[in-house]
């Protein structure tokens, strides 16, 4: 057993952590820096950064390193009651308190014993989230006032940072919803349903993962494709909805699309709309160059474009436009076999066709009704 921090070891935690807490942008990351250190000043055997999602009326907190998502509603178990009420909790048993949530406990198989929990505040004194400690690691198992104000410091020193990543992240997820609907609002001029969208912005992101790039980039593909079409916004629907095969005159007004896409887009100088900047620009040249507007050919063509370009036309074949039908699989399979390094870049058909499985089930998840 352990013994409680003597003050000189708890000040060079201090010390040590809020350096760290204090250029820390990323969010995962700072909640890992908070729970470790939140650990290490009580001695408790685990740490928890719970966050309030007041929309959702939801608390949320990442297990091991982001991977995943814990959500449960905000008022459940003892964080919620600390959340709700704005108090500190303390309890030597958790088992003994009907506010505790055995839940969590069930599905981990961990024993949860005496629990510690502090509301987190932001500068207005709103409640952001809670700090949970499980476990107290000394003899007497139960957490003290001392370990209260203790966590308290910690979280007062924190709280600057973590707001300032939790609103990092909101202006984020915000970008992302507002790229999305212009995807959606450029699909929704030529009558395509809003999940062509959606599995687009999939189809690619899986085809980039499987390619081989990192989670990261595949990530920022999967926010950009959608945005491929929204060109389309400037093209007449008189074209746009033709039932029917479109003239030479159309199509060439068509074509112009991926120019008007990309002078809409490209003076951005954001990561995500440069990236889509350049798909809305290249989704249609081929890698035998015979595709428009530029003409480009093979590794010319930006690695994004040419994976969307496969996405698109999948979906594009494998659903219904107003002027086609829905293709059967096994002719769309028969024409990415015969498009193999004509249209397409054939090392990218090649993960098409080992990732097929995944694509059918994205294919099936975001099906028109
Ligand atoms: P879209 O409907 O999103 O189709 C994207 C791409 O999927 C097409 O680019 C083409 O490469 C492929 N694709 C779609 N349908 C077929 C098909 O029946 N056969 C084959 N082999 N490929 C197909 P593309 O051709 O450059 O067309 C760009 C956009 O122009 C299309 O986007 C669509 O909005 C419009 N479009 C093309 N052809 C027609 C048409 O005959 N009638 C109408 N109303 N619109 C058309
Ligand atoms: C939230 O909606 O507040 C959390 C977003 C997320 O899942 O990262
Ligand atoms: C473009 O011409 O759309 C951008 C060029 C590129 O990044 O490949
Ligand atoms: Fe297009
Ligand atoms: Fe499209």
């Amino acid at each position: 057993m352990e013994l409680d921090q003597n003050p000189e070891q708890m000040l060079r935690l201090i010390f040590e952590y809020t350096a760290k807490i204090a250029n820390e942008k990323s969010l995962d990351r700072l909640l890992q820096l908070m729970a470790d250190m939140g650990k290490e000043m009580i001695d408790a055997d685990r740490c928890t950064l719970w966050i309030l999602d007041k929309q959702r009326a939801e608390i949320w907190t990442r297990v091991a390193h982001g991977v995943s998502e814990l959500r449960i509603p905000s008022h459940t178990g003892l964080v919620g009651y600390s959340i709700r009420s704005g108090d500190a909790v303390i309890v030597d048993d958790a088992y003994q308190d009907s506010r505790f949530n055995q839940e969590i406990d069930l599905s981990t198989g961990y024993r949860t014993k005496a629990i510690l929990v502090i509301p987190m505040r932001n500068n207005d004194g709103e409640v952001i989230g809670a700090y949970q400690a499980i476990n107290k690691r000394t003899a007497e198992q139960k957490f003290s006032h001392r370990d209260l104000e203790y966590l308290t410091l910690a979280a007062s020193y924190a709280g600057k940072s973590l707001e300032a990543a939790l609103l990092h992240m909101e202006i984020e997820e915000t970008q992302k919803e507002i790229i999305f609907t212009m995807g959606e609002i450029g699909e929704s001029r030529s009558k395509e349903t809003g999940n062509h969208v959606k599995r687009v912005a999939e189809y690619s992101k899986l085809l980039a993962r499987n390619y081989g790039m990192s989670e990261e980039e595949a990530e920022l593909l999967r926010i950009a494709s959608p945005m491929h079409d929204i060109g389309k916004i400037a093209i007449p629907d008189s074209i746009l909805g033709k039932n029917g095969p479109l003239t030479d005159e159309e199509f060439h007004q068509m074509k112009k699309h991926t120019e008007i896409g990309y002078q809409l887009l490209k003076n951005s100088t954001r990561k995500i709309m440069q990236a889509a900047a350049v798909v809305a620009h290249q989704h249609h040249e081929k890698w035998n160059g015979q595709g428009y507007p530029q003409g480009l050919r093979g590794e010319d063509i930006h690695i994004y474009a040419r994976i969307t370009a496969i996405a698109d036309v999948f979906d594009a074949l494998a659903t219904e436009r107003v002027y086609k039908k829905a293709w059967e699989l096994d002719r769309i399979l028969a024409l990415f076999r015969q498009e193999r390094g004509e249209h397409f870049d054939p090392r990218l058909v090649d993960v098409f066709f080992a990732s097929i499985e995944e694509i059918l089930a994205i294919k099936e998840k975001y099906e028109d009704m």
